[in-house]
């Protein structure tokens, strides 16, 4: 294997995530006293423009465009937001970002919120991940101590506040507008766009939301240039990415990666294979709203791409071998997402709940000619009419399911 590029990962395992003084003994904030000593807000924008960098969140859209749009709006009140929320089945990478370097993620934090030219970054955060907010009080005390959070950060013009918010749980509050609702006190559920939070975001400003993967990115690129980190990766999207590989695997874990690395590299190299004894069957790429990859896509490169067949979303990938059971798969994921639609539109409120209770008769040899003439109905809807794209992520696995494994999905398995 080629010398592995480590960006994100390449304290993991060396540094006590709870001591400042050892993320700063690794070269840590020299990124932030850089931007502070030699550059401008306008310069950090450049470099992350240059780098290529696109999110992690799932969309791939370019962070320095967004930046750049914050930016450039005339509000006196701007905000920065680190979306941590993370409720993705199979998906901890942001989690891990926290567990063992929570002090890169922050210093990305306070240079993205200044180059935007917020006063104010949140971190907002599933409230069922009690050791993350631990770790992050912790480390947003200890920033503020050594004055790179606060008012005159490390003696200079820049000021910033951070304050870490806690949500309830729910998958929907992972989409930006929701998020944004969450935090102003409403119900987590999602906003008509435009305007964009880019210009009307939290509390009406204009907002800049970017995942925490994303985010950790900043300092290396603040460090080394755009132009070095773009020759990382894939030319589509460059740099390294954050790759949850669970299921039946050797080695499950969170490995990172450069973007373009093939399924199959993945799978065999990081992650030491299928295990002994089984055989591939598919892989789902990107959480539970993934579509699938066959054995014919095992070659196929995982990066961001407006064009992609499969995309890469959150960057968590199942093995499903050929012992797992269909009929449960279809139950978990209609499950999830019955349970996590917000409720606002009924195409998404009744459609998830719909699918689920079919995909329990599926499951119980019950399924009748009406559920079967349903289900496309259904899987159309989802697809077509709903509000937000958690609509279109109800149906996407399940569709890719029925375009497969037509035969086992409908037989009369009890
Ligand atoms: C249903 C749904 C759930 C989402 N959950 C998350 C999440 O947990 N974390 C995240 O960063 N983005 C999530 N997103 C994407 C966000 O809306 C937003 O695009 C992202 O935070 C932008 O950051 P990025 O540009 O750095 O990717 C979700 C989107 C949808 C539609
Ligand atoms: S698609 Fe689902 S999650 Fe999105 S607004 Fe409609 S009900 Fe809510």
């Amino acid at each position: 294997m080629k010398k592995e590029i480590k960006i994100i990962t390449k304290n993991w395992g060396r540094i006590n995530p709870n001591q400042i003084e050892e993320y700063i003994a690794a070269g840590g904030y020299r990124a932030l006293r850089k931007f502070v000593a030699e550059m401008s807000p306008q310069s950090v924008l450049e470099e992350i423009k240059t780098s290529g960098l696109c999110g992690r969140g799932g969309a791939g859209f370019p962070t320095g465009r967004k930046l750049e749009c914050v930016a450039s709006e005339k509000s006196k009140e701007k905000y920065f937001i680190c979306n941590l929320d993370e409720s993705e089945p199979g998906t901890y990478k942001d989690r891990s970002i926290v567990d063992n370097d929570p002090h890169m993620l922050l210093e990305g934090i306070i240079i993205g919120a200044l180059a935007v030219g917020a006063r104010k970054a949140f971190i907002y955060i599933n409230g069922n991940y009690q050791k993350e907010i631990e770790i992050l009080e912790r480390a947003v005390e200890q920033a503020q101590e050594k004055d790179f959070i606060g008012e005159n950060i490390l003696g200079s013009k820049y000021g910033l506040e951070m304050e870490l918010f806690a949500g309830a749980g729910a998958y929907i509050c992972g989409e930006e507008t929701a998020l944004i609702n969450s935090i102003e006190g409403n119900r987590g559920e999602p906003k008509a766009r435009p305007p964009y939070p880019t210009q009307c975001g939290l509390f009406g400003q204009p907002t800049a939301i970017n995942n925490a993967e994303t985010i950790t990115n900043i300092p290396w690129i603040i460090e080394n240039g755009g132009k070095a980190y773009a020759k990382i990766g894939s030319k589509k999207s460059p740099g390294t990415k954050l790759f949850i590989v669970n299921g039946a695997v050797e080695n499950p874990d969170v490995f990172e990666a450069p973007l373009g690395i093939k399924l199959v590299d993945l799978i065999g190299k990081y992650a030491g294979g299928i295990q002994a004894g089984k055989d591939f069957w598919f892989a789902q790429i990107g959480g539970s709203s993934g579509r699938l990859a066959m054995e014919k896509d095992l070659k196929l490169k995982l990066e961001y791409d407006c064009e992609a067949k499969i995309p890469l979303g959150s960057g968590a990938v199942l093995v499903v071998d050929k012992t797992a059971d269909i009929h449960e798969l279809l139950l978990s994921w209609t499950g999830f997402f019955r349970r996590e639609s917000c409720g606002k539109c009924v195409p998404c409120r009744e459609g998830t709940f719909r699918l689920w209770e079919i995909a329990k008769r599926l499951q119980d040899g019950e399924v009748s000619e009406r559920d079967v003439a349903a289900i496309q109905d259904i899987l159309w809807t989802l697809n077509n009419t709903t509000f937000c794209p958690l609509g279109k992520f109800a149906a996407t696995a399940f569709s890719d399911a029925l375009d497969n494994f037509r035969d086992e999905i409908y037989k009369i398995s009890k």
